[in-house]
């Protein structure tokens, strides 16, 4: 009877441990490839004056994301990338890159 017990008990928590491993860590989003080559897979920049987007806010990215696409963030480059995106695709990003962990502090900035 005691295995029994388990075995339910592990079957009752296992969606919950489920839903919490893929809110730390969700599966990469299809566009990342359009964003990697600046702001890198885990949101570490790559490239010198592209922030690093890792563990920030979530709430922040999106917003940023919107900005950039109508215009209220001047920023061409940013502008163009944002332009192709659905609403979807800039949830799942924003997701992604405020799961990674951040930069260590003196890493900032740097590719
Ligand atoms: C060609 C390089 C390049 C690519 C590709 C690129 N970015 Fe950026 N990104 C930048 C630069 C440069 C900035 C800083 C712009 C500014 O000064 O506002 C930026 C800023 C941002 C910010 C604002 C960060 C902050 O701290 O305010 C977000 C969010 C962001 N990018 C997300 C993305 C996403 C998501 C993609 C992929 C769809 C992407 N970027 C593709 C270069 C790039």
């Amino acid at each position: 009877m005691r295995t029994s017990r388990w075995t339910l008990w592990l079957l009752a928590i296992a969606p919950f441990a489920i839903a919490r491993a893929a809110v730390a860590s969700p599966a990469p989003p299809a566009q990342l490839g359009l964003c990697a080559a600046c702001h890198g897979e885990n949101g570490h920049a790559r490239i010198p004056g592209a922030p690093n987007l890792a563990g920030q806010p979530y709430r922040y990215l999106l917003q940023a994301l919107h900005e950039y696409r109508n215009g209220e963030r001047r920023v061409p480059v940013m502008r163009a990338a944002a332009g192709p995106l659905t609403e979807k695709d800039m949830q799942a990003l924003a997701h992604w890159y405020a799961a990674q962990s951040p930069c260590k502090p003196g890493q900032a900035g740097r590719p």
